[in-house]
Protein backbone atom coordinates (compact mmCIF):
# COMPACT_ATOMS: atom_id res chain seq x y z
CA UNK A 1 0.00 0.00 0.00
CA UNK A 2 1.23 3.68 -1.03
CA UNK A 3 0.22 7.15 0.72
CA UNK A 4 0.34 10.17 -1.09
CA UNK A 5 0.08 13.39 0.89
CA UNK A 6 -1.50 16.03 -1.50
CA UNK A 7 -1.50 19.86 -0.75
CA UNK A 8 -4.17 21.49 1.02
CA UNK A 9 -5.03 24.76 -1.55
CA UNK A 10 -6.41 22.58 -4.25
CA UNK A 11 -7.53 19.39 -2.33
CA UNK A 12 -9.95 18.28 -4.82
CA UNK A 13 -7.91 18.84 -7.73
CA UNK A 14 -4.90 17.98 -6.02
CA UNK A 15 -6.46 14.16 -5.20
CA UNK A 16 -8.26 14.25 -9.02
CA UNK A 17 -4.58 14.51 -10.08
CA UNK A 18 -3.48 11.62 -8.06
CA UNK A 19 -6.42 9.86 -9.61
CA UNK A 20 -5.59 10.69 -13.28
CA UNK A 21 -1.72 9.89 -13.18
CA UNK A 22 -3.09 6.11 -10.86
CA UNK A 23 -5.19 5.39 -14.30
CA UNK A 24 -2.06 5.76 -16.27
CA UNK A 25 0.15 4.14 -13.92
CA UNK A 26 -2.47 1.52 -12.91
CA UNK A 27 -3.76 1.45 -9.52
CA UNK A 28 -6.35 2.88 -7.47
CA UNK A 29 -7.19 5.70 -4.34
CA UNK A 30 -8.71 3.50 -1.06
CA UNK A 31 -9.31 5.78 1.26
CA UNK A 32 -8.80 9.81 2.23
CA UNK A 33 -8.43 11.22 5.65
CA UNK A 34 -8.15 15.06 5.02
CA UNK A 35 -4.81 15.50 2.92
CA UNK A 36 -3.94 11.77 3.38
CA UNK A 37 -4.82 9.46 0.57
CA UNK A 38 -4.56 5.81 0.96
CA UNK A 39 -3.54 4.14 -2.31
CA UNK A 40 -3.09 1.09 -4.03
CA UNK A 41 -0.56 1.00 -6.23
CA UNK A 42 2.46 -1.08 -7.48
CA UNK A 43 5.90 0.36 -8.18
CA UNK A 44 4.50 0.44 -11.94
CA UNK A 45 2.51 3.49 -10.71
CA UNK A 46 6.10 5.51 -9.71
CA UNK A 47 7.03 7.36 -13.11
CA UNK A 48 3.10 8.68 -13.24
CA UNK A 49 2.93 9.70 -9.70
CA UNK A 50 6.45 11.34 -10.05
CA UNK A 51 5.14 13.89 -12.37
CA UNK A 52 2.24 15.23 -9.44
CA UNK A 53 2.61 19.08 -9.54
CA UNK A 54 -0.15 19.80 -6.19
CA UNK A 55 1.29 16.65 -3.91
CA UNK A 56 4.00 17.16 -1.05
CA UNK A 57 4.90 13.65 -1.00
CA UNK A 58 4.59 9.95 -1.47
CA UNK A 59 5.42 6.86 -0.05
CA UNK A 60 5.24 2.94 1.49
CA UNK A 61 2.26 2.86 3.80
CA UNK A 62 3.31 0.21 6.66
CA UNK A 63 1.12 0.62 9.42
CA UNK A 64 -2.51 2.17 10.49
CA UNK A 65 -4.10 2.48 13.57
CA UNK A 66 -6.97 4.14 15.65
CA UNK A 67 -4.82 4.83 18.93
CA UNK A 68 -1.62 5.57 19.65
CA UNK A 69 -1.17 2.37 21.63
CA UNK A 70 -2.59 -0.22 18.58
CA UNK A 71 -0.20 1.68 16.15
CA UNK A 72 2.72 1.24 18.60
CA UNK A 73 1.88 -2.13 18.73
CA UNK A 74 1.55 -3.04 15.13
CA UNK A 75 4.62 -1.32 14.38
CA UNK A 76 6.90 -3.67 16.53
CA UNK A 77 5.67 -6.55 14.23
CA UNK A 78 6.57 -4.28 10.88
CA UNK A 79 9.92 -4.97 9.51
CA UNK A 80 10.57 -1.66 8.87
CA UNK A 81 12.28 -1.40 5.48
CA UNK A 82 14.91 1.52 6.37
CA UNK A 83 18.34 1.74 4.70
CA UNK A 84 21.23 3.70 6.83
CA UNK A 85 19.85 5.95 9.31
CA UNK A 86 16.26 6.94 9.98
CA UNK A 87 14.41 9.68 11.80
CA UNK A 88 10.62 9.94 12.58
CA UNK A 89 8.61 13.30 11.72
CA UNK A 90 4.85 13.61 12.54
CA UNK A 91 2.75 15.40 10.69
CA UNK A 92 0.13 16.64 12.22
CA UNK A 93 -2.93 17.69 10.09
CA UNK A 94 -5.89 19.69 11.15
CA UNK A 95 -8.45 16.66 11.69
CA UNK A 96 -6.00 15.42 13.97
CA UNK A 97 -7.70 13.52 16.42
CA UNK A 98 -4.78 11.86 18.56
CA UNK A 99 -2.40 13.09 21.40
CA UNK A 100 1.00 12.82 19.47
CA UNK A 101 3.35 15.37 20.84
CA UNK A 102 5.40 11.82 22.38
CA UNK A 103 4.99 9.99 19.49
CA UNK A 104 8.17 10.50 17.19
CA UNK A 105 10.26 9.30 20.36
CA UNK A 106 7.81 6.52 21.34
CA UNK A 107 7.73 5.49 17.53
CA UNK A 108 11.63 6.05 17.05
CA UNK A 109 12.49 3.47 20.18
CA UNK A 110 10.52 0.92 18.38
CA UNK A 111 12.44 1.12 15.30
CA UNK A 112 15.36 1.51 17.01
CA UNK A 113 14.72 -1.63 19.23
CA UNK A 114 15.29 -3.07 15.66
CA UNK A 115 18.64 -2.39 15.19
CA UNK A 116 18.78 0.77 13.36
CA UNK A 117 20.37 4.18 14.34
CA UNK A 118 19.12 7.10 14.33
CA UNK A 119 20.39 10.25 12.94
CA UNK A 120 17.60 13.57 13.54
CA UNK A 121 20.16 16.09 11.67
CA UNK A 122 20.65 14.37 8.44
CA UNK A 123 18.69 10.69 7.87
CA UNK A 124 19.04 8.43 5.10
CA UNK A 125 15.16 7.30 5.78
CA UNK A 126 12.36 9.46 6.78
CA UNK A 127 9.74 7.69 8.39
CA UNK A 128 6.82 9.73 8.42
CA UNK A 129 3.47 9.88 11.30
CA UNK A 130 -0.07 11.07 9.78
CA UNK A 131 -2.22 12.04 12.53
CA UNK A 132 -5.79 12.74 11.22
CA UNK A 133 -9.06 10.69 11.82
CA UNK A 134 -6.59 7.74 12.58
CA UNK A 135 -2.81 7.53 12.54
CA UNK A 136 -0.45 6.08 9.64
CA UNK A 137 3.13 5.26 9.71
CA UNK A 138 5.30 4.68 6.29
CA UNK A 139 8.46 5.43 4.62
CA UNK A 140 8.64 8.48 2.25
CA UNK A 141 9.75 7.34 -0.83
CA UNK A 142 9.54 10.78 -2.61
CA UNK A 143 9.23 14.46 -1.66
CA UNK A 144 8.31 16.81 -3.96
CA UNK A 145 10.89 19.46 -3.35
CA UNK A 146 8.55 23.36 -3.40
CA UNK A 147 12.35 24.66 -4.90
CA UNK A 148 11.73 23.07 -8.21
CA UNK A 149 8.65 24.66 -8.70
CA UNK A 150 9.66 27.89 -7.33
CA UNK A 151 12.67 28.03 -9.76
CA UNK A 152 9.74 27.75 -12.66
CA UNK A 153 7.66 30.85 -11.23
CA UNK A 154 7.21 33.54 -14.35
CA UNK A 155 9.77 36.18 -12.16
CA UNK A 156 12.48 33.84 -12.43
CA UNK A 157 11.79 32.75 -16.07
CA UNK A 158 14.19 34.87 -18.83
CA UNK A 159 10.88 36.15 -20.66
CA UNK A 160 8.69 37.90 -17.98
CA UNK A 161 4.92 38.56 -17.92
CA UNK A 162 2.70 38.64 -14.43
CA UNK A 163 0.10 36.74 -15.99
CA UNK A 164 0.80 33.05 -14.81
CA UNK A 165 -0.20 30.42 -12.99
CA UNK A 166 1.91 28.96 -10.22
CA UNK A 167 3.87 26.00 -12.38
CA UNK A 168 2.42 23.79 -9.56
CA UNK A 169 -1.24 24.38 -11.01
CA UNK A 170 0.09 24.26 -14.61
CA UNK A 171 1.47 21.08 -13.78
CA UNK A 172 -1.90 19.89 -12.18
CA UNK A 173 -3.85 21.24 -15.87
CA UNK A 174 -1.44 19.22 -17.68
CA UNK A 175 -2.00 15.59 -15.76
CA UNK A 176 -5.66 16.10 -15.43
CA UNK A 177 -5.56 16.15 -19.48
CA UNK A 178 -3.83 12.36 -18.89
CA UNK A 179 -1.72 13.45 -21.67
CA UNK A 180 0.72 10.90 -22.71
CA UNK A 181 2.51 12.26 -25.64
CA UNK A 182 1.64 15.70 -26.23
CA UNK A 183 -0.78 18.59 -25.33
CA UNK A 184 -1.80 22.24 -26.68
CA UNK A 185 -1.89 25.31 -25.30
CA UNK A 186 -4.04 27.54 -27.67
CA UNK A 187 -3.51 30.88 -25.68
CA UNK A 188 0.01 30.32 -24.03
CA UNK A 189 1.02 33.24 -23.44
CA UNK A 190 4.89 33.18 -21.88
CA UNK A 191 4.65 29.46 -21.77
CA UNK A 192 3.76 28.35 -18.15
CA UNK A 193 1.79 25.36 -18.83
CA UNK A 194 4.03 24.11 -21.81
CA UNK A 195 7.03 24.17 -19.41
CA UNK A 196 5.32 21.55 -17.28
CA UNK A 197 4.11 19.76 -20.19
CA UNK A 198 7.47 19.66 -21.74
CA UNK A 199 9.56 18.79 -18.51
CA UNK A 200 7.21 15.50 -18.78
CA UNK A 201 8.58 14.71 -22.16
CA UNK A 202 5.22 15.99 -23.87
CA UNK A 203 5.60 16.93 -27.08
CA UNK A 204 4.34 20.67 -26.95
CA UNK A 205 1.69 23.22 -29.43
CA UNK A 206 1.65 26.23 -28.70
CA UNK A 207 -0.39 29.43 -29.62
CA UNK A 208 -0.77 32.86 -29.30
CA UNK A 209 -1.97 35.68 -30.73
CA UNK A 210 0.41 38.73 -29.97
CA UNK A 211 3.79 38.05 -31.83
CA UNK A 212 6.12 39.18 -28.58
CA UNK A 213 4.33 36.01 -26.80
CA UNK A 214 5.64 33.69 -29.76
CA UNK A 215 9.19 34.92 -29.23
CA UNK A 216 8.95 34.77 -24.77
CA UNK A 217 7.52 31.19 -24.95
CA UNK A 218 10.09 30.12 -27.27
CA UNK A 219 12.90 31.70 -25.00
CA UNK A 220 11.09 30.21 -21.95
CA UNK A 221 10.87 26.59 -23.28
CA UNK A 222 14.46 26.52 -24.61
CA UNK A 223 15.46 28.16 -20.85
CA UNK A 224 14.38 24.97 -19.06
CA UNK A 225 15.96 22.83 -21.40
CA UNK A 226 12.54 22.02 -23.91
CA UNK A 227 13.29 21.29 -27.28
CA UNK A 228 10.57 19.38 -28.69
CA UNK A 229 7.79 22.11 -29.45
CA UNK A 230 6.17 23.75 -32.08
CA UNK A 231 4.25 27.39 -31.40
CA UNK A 232 2.76 29.68 -33.73
CA UNK A 233 1.53 32.89 -33.97
CA UNK A 234 -2.50 33.04 -34.77
CA UNK A 235 -5.71 32.86 -33.06
CA UNK A 236 -6.99 30.20 -30.59
CA UNK A 237 -10.35 30.65 -32.47
CA UNK A 238 -9.13 28.91 -35.52
CA UNK A 239 -7.12 26.06 -33.94
CA UNK A 240 -8.40 24.39 -37.37
CA UNK A 241 -6.78 26.69 -39.64
CA UNK A 242 -3.58 26.77 -37.89
CA UNK A 243 -3.25 22.89 -37.67
CA UNK A 244 -5.15 21.49 -40.36
CA UNK A 245 -5.90 17.84 -40.38
CA UNK A 246 -4.26 17.73 -36.69
CA UNK A 247 -6.35 15.91 -33.98
CA UNK A 248 -4.40 16.62 -30.23
CA UNK A 249 -4.12 14.17 -27.43
CA UNK A 250 -4.71 16.72 -25.02
CA UNK A 251 -5.60 20.67 -24.51
CA UNK A 252 -4.65 22.79 -21.40
CA UNK A 253 -5.27 26.41 -21.73
CA UNK A 254 -5.69 29.62 -18.41
CA UNK A 255 -7.67 32.34 -21.23
CA UNK A 256 -6.92 35.77 -20.21
CA UNK A 257 -9.46 37.52 -17.86
CA UNK A 258 -10.61 40.24 -18.86
CA UNK A 259 -8.99 43.21 -19.27
CA UNK A 260 -9.46 45.13 -22.81
CA UNK A 261 -5.29 44.52 -23.73
CA UNK A 262 -5.69 40.48 -22.78
CA UNK A 263 -8.40 40.15 -24.64
CA UNK A 264 -7.14 41.18 -27.74
CA UNK A 265 -10.37 43.65 -28.80
CA UNK A 266 -12.79 41.00 -28.23
CA UNK A 267 -15.54 40.77 -26.11
CA UNK A 268 -14.83 37.96 -23.27
CA UNK A 269 -17.45 35.65 -23.34
CA UNK A 270 -17.97 35.47 -26.88
CA UNK A 271 -14.17 34.95 -27.11
CA UNK A 272 -14.65 31.73 -24.53
CA UNK A 273 -17.38 30.15 -26.44
CA UNK A 274 -15.37 30.29 -30.07
CA UNK A 275 -12.11 29.64 -28.35
CA UNK A 276 -14.38 25.89 -26.38
CA UNK A 277 -15.74 25.64 -29.76
CA UNK A 278 -12.65 25.60 -31.87
CA UNK A 279 -10.62 23.27 -29.24
CA UNK A 280 -13.53 20.81 -29.32
CA UNK A 281 -12.79 20.48 -33.01
CA UNK A 282 -9.06 19.73 -32.89
CA UNK A 283 -9.11 17.43 -30.14
CA UNK A 284 -9.35 13.78 -30.71
CA UNK A 285 -12.40 11.94 -29.40
CA UNK A 286 -11.95 10.70 -25.64
CA UNK A 287 -9.57 13.79 -25.64
CA UNK A 288 -9.32 15.66 -22.37
CA UNK A 289 -9.31 19.67 -21.83
CA UNK A 290 -7.96 21.48 -18.63
CA UNK A 291 -9.31 25.15 -19.04
CA UNK A 292 -9.63 27.83 -16.49
CA UNK A 293 -12.93 30.55 -16.63
CA UNK A 294 -13.85 33.02 -13.85
CA UNK A 295 -17.02 31.83 -12.39
CA UNK A 296 -19.04 34.88 -13.75
CA UNK A 297 -18.86 32.92 -16.88
CA UNK A 298 -20.91 29.33 -17.12
CA UNK A 299 -18.21 26.96 -18.25
CA UNK A 300 -19.44 23.82 -17.93
CA UNK A 301 -23.03 24.56 -20.09
CA UNK A 302 -21.11 26.36 -22.47
CA UNK A 303 -19.12 23.60 -23.20
CA UNK A 304 -21.87 20.56 -22.71
CA UNK A 305 -23.99 22.99 -25.63
CA UNK A 306 -20.62 21.96 -27.90
CA UNK A 307 -20.50 17.97 -26.77
CA UNK A 308 -17.95 18.09 -23.91
CA UNK A 309 -18.52 16.59 -21.09
CA UNK A 310 -17.44 17.72 -17.95
CA UNK A 311 -15.42 15.58 -15.35
CA UNK A 312 -14.51 17.78 -12.53
CA UNK A 313 -14.07 21.53 -11.53
CA UNK A 314 -12.59 23.10 -9.09
CA UNK A 315 -12.74 26.43 -7.33
CA UNK A 316 -10.02 28.64 -6.63
CA UNK A 317 -9.95 32.74 -5.47
CA UNK A 318 -7.51 34.30 -6.82
CA UNK A 319 -8.06 38.05 -4.70
CA UNK A 320 -10.97 40.36 -4.56
CA UNK A 321 -11.97 40.83 -8.36
CA UNK A 322 -11.14 37.55 -9.52
CA UNK A 323 -12.51 34.14 -8.97
CA UNK A 324 -12.32 31.14 -11.28
CA UNK A 325 -13.21 27.53 -11.61
CA UNK A 326 -10.56 25.34 -13.33
CA UNK A 327 -12.83 22.56 -15.28
CA UNK A 328 -11.10 19.47 -16.61
CA UNK A 329 -13.78 18.05 -19.79
CA UNK A 330 -13.72 14.96 -22.10
CA UNK A 331 -14.60 15.07 -25.48
C1 LIG B 1 -3.55 34.38 -19.14
S1 LIG B 1 -2.49 34.43 -20.52
C2 LIG B 1 -1.76 32.82 -20.52
C3 LIG B 1 -0.68 32.70 -19.49
C4 LIG B 1 0.13 31.44 -19.62
N1 LIG B 1 -0.59 30.28 -19.11
C5 LIG B 1 1.48 31.58 -18.94
O1 LIG B 1 1.81 30.77 -18.08
O2 LIG B 1 2.23 32.50 -19.26
C6 LIG B 1 -3.56 34.44 -21.87
C7 LIG B 1 -2.90 34.63 -23.23
O3 LIG B 1 -3.93 34.51 -24.24
C8 LIG B 1 -3.54 35.30 -25.35
N2 LIG B 1 -4.70 35.50 -26.22
C9 LIG B 1 -5.73 36.38 -26.08
N3 LIG B 1 -6.62 36.22 -27.09
C10 LIG B 1 -6.16 35.22 -27.88
C11 LIG B 1 -6.62 34.57 -29.04
N4 LIG B 1 -7.78 34.93 -29.61
N5 LIG B 1 -5.88 33.57 -29.56
C12 LIG B 1 -4.71 33.19 -29.01
N6 LIG B 1 -4.21 33.77 -27.89
C13 LIG B 1 -4.91 34.76 -27.33
C14 LIG B 1 -2.97 36.55 -24.71
O4 LIG B 1 -2.11 37.19 -25.63
C15 LIG B 1 -2.25 35.99 -23.48
O5 LIG B 1 -0.88 35.79 -23.76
Amino acid sequence: MLYVEILGNLPEMARDEVKAMLELGGGEIVGQDYLFLKVDASEKAFPFLDRLGLTHEYGDLLVEADSVDELLRKAREVEWPIEGTFKVDTETMANCRHDVPDLPRKLGAVIHAQGFRVNLSKPDTLVRVYCGERLYAGIRLRFFDPKDFERRKAHHRPFFRPISLHPRVSRALVNLTKAQRELLDPMMGAGGILIEAGLLGLKVYGVDIKPEMVEGAEINLRHYGVRDFELKLGDATRLEELFPGKEFEAVATDPPYGTAATLAGRRRDELYRAVLRSIYNVLKPSGRLAIAFPTSFDGKGEAEKLGFNMLGHYYQRVHKSLERYFYVFEK
